[in-house]
């Protein structure tokens, strides 16, 4: 195969200037690589400040970061985050700048992809800033060589941004999905979990691929740990990671896995329609020494028109920029990215580990106050076991057990829950093993701009509402 030659950045100057055009080229050049990093937010000239993070006040500060209308208690960041004010005007004052001067946007956006791996500790090569978790799976699983009677074990709590891959690559390809039931509440330890996957595993698995956490019941799937039993397989590994982004500090490289697609919108308060795409692009011994498996970039103006690419690498070093050939995909948003890159330089700013302590020792307090007032049982994510916790917590409101099947009943509490407390949760509907009907849970999100009183006072109005229903 020839080689295609590639800058060490991974722009492929060939494949670059042969994209463009003739005619994009004059205006192009200039935007590519320089445009995104010049209108990205310059390091602290927009950033509100902060005080020592030891302050008692330093959380009420944080929580002036942002927006968000004062009258209402958002608690659903599991569905859509919401910006950092000065990430919103990063991203409305790029958007008039690309208006006035009608500047496109042909690029790898190396400098974005640079801040936001350093947050999530891989490789800019290995980061692609998709458009949301949906898209970051599609990607994923559409560019896997899989064939007809090869397994995907994946587990019965997905979410369609998982599940809907998987299904076109079953009815395209024949290939067959197999589910792990998972099991909910306080009594598993993370080990369950993987013997649950290891004992599902047969000579036609390929792929592992799970939702971690869970969006259904909160659950953090032991992520290294299943990233593990895959290699110790030969399997590859896909985690759906919608929440992960801006909730918890992993660092990628240390997780093994293969794949990783999440949510820059969610947890990570980036701009609407964004997402975190991480491929493993390079073999560290330390986290996966198993080799890189097949992989197409099936949606992509960057792939090579002509020479392909080279070998993807077997060692230390990647052999060429998977991520950019992601990246680039047609004309794309200088102000999107530039509020991502803006977004991601906030949250380092605050400390993606801070950050993490804080939403779950949240999510902590709100198990302790649920279990004290509806019992342990009442719970459906996880609590006592740290390797499987996350800041999404599911529980069941009413304390008549048969209303666990009761989905109008937990939506009118949701609904109500809004009106007559100005409080954001979400229903969430799952399979329970040993229960022939899925179980209705409401779902809070405790999020950075969260403090305990919000907590105190979801608990107090939702146990007010379920006493009222009966
Ligand atoms: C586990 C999981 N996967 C995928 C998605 C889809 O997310 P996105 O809107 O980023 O595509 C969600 C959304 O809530 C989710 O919870």
């Amino acid at each position: 195969m020839s080689r295609h030659t590639r800058t060490r950045s991974g722009v492929s100057r060939r494949g670059f200037v042969g994209f463009l055009g003739a005619g994009a080229a004059s205006v192009g050049i200039g935007t590519v690589g320089a445009a995104p990093a010049a209108h990205a937010a310059a390091p602290g000239a927009t950033a509100a400040t902060l005080p020592a993070p030891s302050s008692p006040g330093y959380w009420r500060e944080v929580e002036r970061l942002f927006m968000l209308d004062k009258d209402i208690l958002f608690m659903n960041v599991g569905t859509v985050g919401s910006p950092p004010r000065e990430v919103v005007e990063t991203v409305d004052r790029v958007h008039r700048e690309v208006a006035a001067g009608a500047i496109s946007a042909y690029s790898d956006f190396p400098d974005v992809r640079a801040v936001a791996a350093r947050g999530y500790g891989c490789d800019p090569d290995e980061l692609v800033i998709s458009h949301n978790t949906s898209d970051g799976m599609s990607k994923i699983l559409a560019g896997l060589a899989l064939e007809e009677g090869d397994e995907i074990l994946t587990t019965n709590h997905e979410h369609s941004g998982g599940n809907v891959p998987m299904a076109v690559a079953r009815d395209r390809h024949g290939v067959v999905i197999k589910r792990v039931a998972l099991p909910v509440g306080n009594r598993q330890r993370a080990e369950d979990y993987v013997e649950l996957f290891r004992r599902a595993i047969t000579s036609r698995t390929k792929a592992l691929v799970f939702s971690a956490p869970t969006y259904k019941t909160g659950t953090m799937l032991p992520i290294a740990m299943l990233a593990k039993l895959a290699q110790d397989h030969g399997l590859i590994s896909v985690v759906d990671g919608a929440h992960i982004p801006g909730m918890m500090a992993y660092d990628f490289h240390e997780l093994g896995v293969d794949f990783l697609a999440g949510s820059a919108a969610k947890w990570q308060c980036g701009p609407g329609g964004t997402g975190i795409l991480y491929i493993r692009n390079k073999v560290l011994a330390r986290y996966n020494p198993n080799p890189l498996p097949e992989f197409w970039p099936v949606v992509s103006s960057g792939y090579p028109a002509e020479g392909g690419v080279p070998p993807r690498s077997d060692g230390p070093t990647e052999s060429y920029d998977i991520a950019s050939d992601l990246q680039t995909v047609g004309n794309s948003s200088l102000a999107v990215m530039a509020g991502v890159r803006h977004v991601c330089e906030v949250w380092d700013r605050i400390g993606r580990q801070r950050i993490q302590d804080h939403v779950l020792g949240l999510s902590a307090y709100l198990k302790e106050l649920i279990v004290e007032r509806w019992g342990v049982d009442s719970l459906y994510s996880p609590k006592d076991d740290p390797r499987l916790v996350c800041a999404l917590t599911s529980f069941a409101p009413f304390r008549d057990p048969r209303d666990v099947h009761d989905g109008q009943k937990t939506a009118t509490l949701v609904a109500r829950l809004k009106d007559e407390h100005g409080i954001v949760i979400r229903t969430s509907d799952f399979p329970v093993i040993g229960s022939a009907r899925s179980h209705q849970a409401v779902r809070v999100s405790t999020h950075l701009f969260h403090q305990k009183e919000d907590v105190e006072r979801v608990v107090d109005a939702v146990w007010e509402l379920s006493g009222d229903m009966g």
